[in-house]
């Protein structure tokens, strides 16, 4: 059976100080919990303490962002040594709003990755078309081409998970349909095995406006390997009752 992974995308949102009490409080809540795995991503001010806090917990660190050098003149940048030194073993990759606010294309999102992946920890390369690109029928080509070129020259036993997170989910409170998520994940799984050489049971979670009222239909679903979850990441209630819908019944 797959391991499904919950992972709570923080953003830029929280102090170091309340960054701090969500993952205590986060990682006393699964001191007992079995069968998923639980990762955060809070802003980097705060990847240093929270790593400190959960280094014995079931929880995990990402970083939301990284740069492929690994030092130099690089001004605002972050580097894969720098995010591993602090604790993180996942590192979020051309999120959409990398993509669309600050202009991240496939070419950089793939040296990213190739980055990472070298550097020993897991991508998470987040996919997913826009609203005029959905009702132009392009879902799949644009899938294509984000996972052509963001896995372009890996190996197909990478560690790699891939978030498909439609834009027009993201904060809009309109999830996608568990029967939607599910087309586009078996395409997904389709496409880079059969195309790209990589492994059947890599892990597609889905991502877009996943809160306590869909989740548990959304991850029933077997093609749907767990969450990447925004806003309902941020409060503790909810982000625990995401993660245990994500449990077996
Ligand atoms: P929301 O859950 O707030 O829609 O955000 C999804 C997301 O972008 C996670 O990376």
């Amino acid at each position: 059976m797959t391991l499904p992974l919950v992972i709570g995308n923080w953003k830029m949102n929280s102090l170091v100080s309340p960054a701090c009490d969500m993952a205590r409080s986060l990682a006393h809540k699964l001191v007992a919990v079995e069968g998923v795995e639980v990762v955060i991503a809070p802003p980097f001010t705060s990847l240093y303490p929270v790593g400190q806090i959960i280094k014995d917990s079931k929880l995990s660190l990402a970083g939301q962002n990284c740069y492929f050098e690994n030092s130099g003149a690089f001004t605002g940048e972050i580097s894969l040594e720098m995010l591993q030194d602090v604790g993180c073993g996942f590192i979020l990759i051309g999120h959409s709003e990398r993509r669309s606010v600050f202009g991240e294309n496939d070419a950089l999102i793939n040296k990213k990755v190739h980055q990472t992946l070298k550097a020993g920890l897991t991508a998470v390369l987040c996919v997913g078309e826009n609203l005029a690109q959905r009702k132009a029928d392009e879902t799949f080509k644009v899938l294509e081409m984000q996972l052509s070129q963001g896995l372009a020259g890996l190996p197909g036993l990478s560690q790699i998970v891939i978030a498909y997170e439609p834009v027009w989910a993201i904060g809009t409170g309109v999830n996608a349909t568990p029967q939607q998520a599910v087309e586009v994940h078996a395409f997904i799984r389709h496409y880079i095995f059969e195309k790209l050489g990589f492994s059947e049971k890599i892990r597609i979670i889905y991502g877009g406006s996943v809160n306590p009222e869909n989740s548990k239909n959304l991850l029933q679903e077997k093609e749907i390997n767990g969450a990447l979850v925004g806003g309902a990441s941020l409060k503790l209630e909810s982000f625990c009752a995401i993660i245990n819908s994500a449990l077996e019944p």
